[in-house]
């Protein structure tokens, strides 16, 4: 799809039918999810794939925000891997890392066809422990990935802050 109509009709789907993410589509958000760059290319991120239905029980469990995806990602970042600023104390890169991977991969869903939505709606900590995660791994995010269940935008999908209230020349 060309680029300026697929950022504009990606929307964040808050229903999603039964229907099941084709495995070669999965596949396709996954390697672009991987094209996507790191600071200092180190790629702390690792990838979750939920779809059992043990998993997505437990997951309903941490959060009401699945919507009846068939697929979550569940993506965290390895802190030992993350990049560590040596100019500023504590500011690290895997959150960052995280949240460019998961774009990457939301749009590359929508070239897919598929429909998505990013979740931060649970507490961290829970999750972790629920799926066993090592303790360097740290959660940032869920994307749900599936089929809209006649879900259209909702209104504020629409209302953007005006550039000229956002983008400040300094
Ligand atoms: C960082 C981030 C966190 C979000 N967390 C949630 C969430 O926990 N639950 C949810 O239903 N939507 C969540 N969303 C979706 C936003 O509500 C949605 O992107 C926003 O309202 C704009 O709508 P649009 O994506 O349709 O343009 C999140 C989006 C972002 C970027």
């Amino acid at each position: 799809m060309e680029f300026k109509k697929l950022i504009n009709e990606r929307f964040s789907c808050k229903k999603f039918s039964t229907r099941k993410v084709e495995e070669e589509k999965l596949q396709a958000i996954l390697e672009a999810g991987n094209l996507a760059p790191t600071a200092v290319n180190a790629q702390p991120y690792r990838v979750y794939v939920l779809e059992s239905p043990e998993a997505l029980a437990k997951l309903d469990a941490l959060t009401p925000c699945r919507y009846n995806a068939p697929t979550v990602l569940l993506l965290v970042y390895e802190e030992k891997e993350e990049w560590k600023n040596p100019l500023q104390v504590g500011i690290h890169s895997g959150v960052e890392d995280v949240s460019i991977i998961a774009t990457h991969m939301m749009l590359a869903a929508k070239d897919e066809g598929i429909d998505s939505c990013w979740i931060n709606y649970f507490g961290n900590d829970a999750l972790e422990q629920a799926f066993g995660l090592p303790s360097t791994e740290h959660s940032v995010l869920l994307l749900d990935l599936g089929y809209s269940d006649n879900f259209a935008p909702l209104p504020k999908h629409t209302q953007k802050k005006p550039l000229s209230e956002i983008v400040k020349r300094i």
